[in-house]
């Protein structure tokens, strides 16, 4: 008997398609590979050219004064942390809804994360959650442009501002997003990117921070490279001569490659064609999945243009047969391969041992028990997306209640 392509593949019926399509990939070309090989041939595999023109690249597609690159996305907000002076101590306020990085970066300066609530349409840091959970101790804001959306940035600055906070912006999805037609990476303290192997764009590994603030920047830098210095201005010994550097401070190494920055800097030159083909395949999704009365999509607030890093349907639990686990079991069985972004950050156990408590942000517990996201990335073809559309369809029309 022939396998009916209406009964979802994990009740024994057809899936959608026989091979898999994967919830993220990177788009690598001719360019990137020659790029990568061109450093390999040079002089410098690291400290080298490719370092600064990919601080240059970023700051004119930002509009940041200063950019330091490092070697990935944690380590760019653990030298933000640094340079903020946030020590033991100190509180800094961030989102559950996150990887756990964005507050991993005060526990690395001793301070104390605190986690401010969702909003339960847009997914980003509630900024009246966010005033609430201030206290004498905060130091600083992490809000994270969750999905490649902006948070409400103007709120949260207003927030920043009158209780004297360093507004650090965790934009490791929003790499080409705008707030009120301003790029990404011109608006708070210190702005953080990741250029990890799914970001829109990628080195493999790779981070930046974006300032305003020459003191900040002067302090990155320091901080990137074990608190080594070779500027004269800095140094607490009087030079011995021209190979003398001084350590000024304790920090590590987080030093990014050329090959690393190569990759980066042929991928910004095609950052306007990703987004594009991001925005199309968002469209796509948002009209097919707006018509399925068993699925939440994710707000944005009118004040952002977003590069969409992530795509997140919301499986609503009062109008499914299914629970979220089988939900994502079922798009497996078809084919489509699925993650969850986040769990919340104090589920995990090492923060359990800290002591915080599952019922710390009702908003971010009940987003987590019904998140699924899609594949979604700029190389997805177009019958990919036609099926994953079609492989959602079935399971909520299959399972609707
Ligand atoms: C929101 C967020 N912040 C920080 C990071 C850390 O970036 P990286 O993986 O480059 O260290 C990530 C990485 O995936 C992230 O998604």
């Amino acid at each position: 008997m022939a396998l009916d392509k209406n009964i979802p593949a994990i009740e024994g019926g057809m899936p959608v398609r026989d091979n898999k399509v994967y919830y993220s990939h990177q788009d690598i070309n001719d360019d990137d590979i020659n790029a990568v090989v061109g450093v390999l041939k040079s002089n410098f595999l690291t400290t080298g050219p490719k370092i600064t023109e990919m601080e240059q690249k970023i700051c004119e597609i930002t509009g940041a004064k200063y950019v330091v690159a490092c070697s990935n996305g944690t380590a760019a907000l653990h030298i933000a942390c640094m340079a903020a002076g946030i020590k033991e101590g100190d509180e800094i306020i961030t989102t559950p809804i996150t990887f756990a990085a964005s507050a991993n970066c005060g526990l690395y300066c001793g301070a104390t994360p605190v986690f401010a609530d969702i909003n339960p349409e847009t997914y980003q840091i509630d900024p009246a959650d966010v005033e609430r959970k201030i206290t004498d101790k905060t130091k600083a804001v992490i809000p994270v442009d969750f999905t490649g959306a902006t948070v409400q940035l103007d709120e949260i600055r207003e927030i920043c501002d009158r209780h004297g906070l360093i507004l650090i912006e965790d934009a490791a999805h929003s790499f080409g997003s705008k707030y009120k037609n301003k790029m990404v990476g011109s608006i708070a303290d210190m702005t953080e990117f990741s250029f990890h192997a799914i970001k829109t764009v990628t080195g493999g590994e790779g981070g930046a921070v974006a300032t305003n603030s020459k003191e900040l920047y002067d302090k990155l830098m320091l901080y990137r490279t074990h608190g080594i210095t070779r500027n004269p201005e800095f140094m607490g010994n009087e030079s011995d001569g021209p190979w003398y550097y001084d350590m000024v401070d304790l920090a590590p190494n987080y030093r990014i490659t050329d090959i690393q920055a190569a990759l980066i800097c042929s991928q910004m030159d095609r950052l306007d064609k990703f987004a594009e083909r991001r925005h199309e395949i968002k469209k796509r999704y948002d009209a097919a999945f707006s018509k399925l009365p068993q699925l939440q999509i994710q707000k944005e607030i009118p004040e952002t243009d977003s590069v969409r890093h992530l795509y997140i349907i919301r499986v609503k639990a009062d109008k499914l047969k299914i629970d979220r686990k089988k939900f994502f079991e079922a798009l497996a069985a078809e084919n489509v391969m699925c993650n969850v972004n986040y769990i919340p950050v104090y589920y995990f156990s090492y923060y359990q041992k800290l002591g915080y408590k599952k019922g710390l942000c009702p908003n971010a517990e009940s987003y987590y028990d019904e998140a699924i996201s899609i594949p979604f990335y700029s190389a997805l073809k177009d019958e990919d997306v036609e099926d994953v559309i079609a492989a959602v369809t079935k399971i909520c029309e299959y399972y609707a209640l």
